[in-house]
């Protein structure tokens, strides 16, 4: 297992990446001292995953709420569904909210933790490889408001992050490819020895080779978490990570919410950004191609 830690001061928090997590009761219950906590999961996650993390979290007052599944369903409505569980448990300040999933899991619990009590800990445990690189790190919490994604939303950084590469081995095709564009593009905006290496292992990468795939999320966690431990608010630099967001964002809104899959959309946006680059004059055709051909 490697730590990796996001420096934010007293909102610092470590990233526990490694197999088999889920299982490690002797890390969960280092790492989780709240008694109370509730388990945020969806239909999907919930039958693989949620009996393994109950179990490891042992004897303490545990609740689970298991959301429908997708992003149709990151709404105010489940929002509030996860405030009245809250309520209705008489959770305290001092509870924890875990959240079990993909993004959306980890955006709506994350923003239900921001909102509970003006702010209660919570825990990301991601489990698509766009949470794992991405979504889980970082703070921004959000639900859809109609048709318009993440409009309503806080920044609250998570106590902890806990990465098991195990279970990516449930993800679909689909949903694997998503999260690798992710971190494709750490490695195009950040770190060009990164690139470089992704080209070289993209084979291995697709077939889920495990020392690949560590890698390759360690990588892409300590990129991202330089840049929210210096722009935790997005005021500056975090706007890196945007790349192909712009064209991306622009063909979720075009589709209904669940025709494209994020990280589908932000490789469709970083190569019309890149072809834009070249038009423009700031990259040569060679460099365009080499974003393409990834
Ligand atoms: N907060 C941030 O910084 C940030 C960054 C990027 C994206 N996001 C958000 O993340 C969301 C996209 O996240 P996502 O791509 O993880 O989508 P998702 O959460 O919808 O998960 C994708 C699908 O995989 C399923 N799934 C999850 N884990 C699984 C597993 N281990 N095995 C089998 N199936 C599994 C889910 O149930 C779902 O059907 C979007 O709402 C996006 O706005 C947030």
């Amino acid at each position: 297992m490697e730590t990796l830690k996001v420096g934010l001061s007293k909102r610092s928090y470590p990233i526990y990446i490694g197999e088999r997590l889920l299982e490690n009761d002797t890390l969960l219950n280092r790492e989780i001292s709240a008694k109370q906590v509730l388990i945020i999961t969806n239909e999907v996650v919930a039958p693989l995953y949620l009996e393994l993390l109950t179990k490891a979290l042992g004897k303490r007052d545990q609740h689970s709420l298991i959301l429908p599944d997708g992003e149709q369903h990151k709404t105010l409505s489940c929002f509030s569904s996860i405030i009245d569980k809250l309520i209705d448990h008489e959770f305290h300040r001092d509870s924890c909210v875990v959240a079990l999933g993909g993004g959306v899991i980890g955006d709506i619990a994350g923003f239900a933790a921001a909102c509970y009590q003006r702010g209660i800990d919570y825990i990301q445990i991601p489990t698509t490889l766009l949470a794992q690189v991405d979504s889980s790190v970082g703070g921004k919490t959000a639900v859809n408001h109609a048709h318009l994604k993440n409009m309503i939303g806080a920044f609250h950084q998570p106590i902890s992050v806990f990465t098991d590469i195990s279970v990516l081995k449930t993800l679909i095709p689909r949903q694997y490819s998503a999260g690798i564009a992710e971190i494709i593009k750490y490695g195009l905006v950040l770190d060009k020895s990164f690139l470089e290496w992704l080209e070289e292992h993209l084979e291995a990468l697709l077939v889920r080779d495990a020392q690949t795939l560590a890698f390759a999320i360690r990588r892409s966690c300590e990129l991202k978490a330089a840049i929210v431990s210096e722009d935790e608010r997005d005021l500056g630099q975090r706007a890196l990570l945007n790349f192909g967001h712009t064209f991306g964002h622009a063909l979720e809104s075009l589709g209904q919410l669940d025709q494209w899959l994020h990280g589908e959309a932000v490789s469709i946006g970083m190569s019309i950004a890149a072809r834009t680059s070249c038009a423009l004059g700031f990259i040569s055709d060679a460099d365009c191609e080499r974003v393409d051909s990834l």
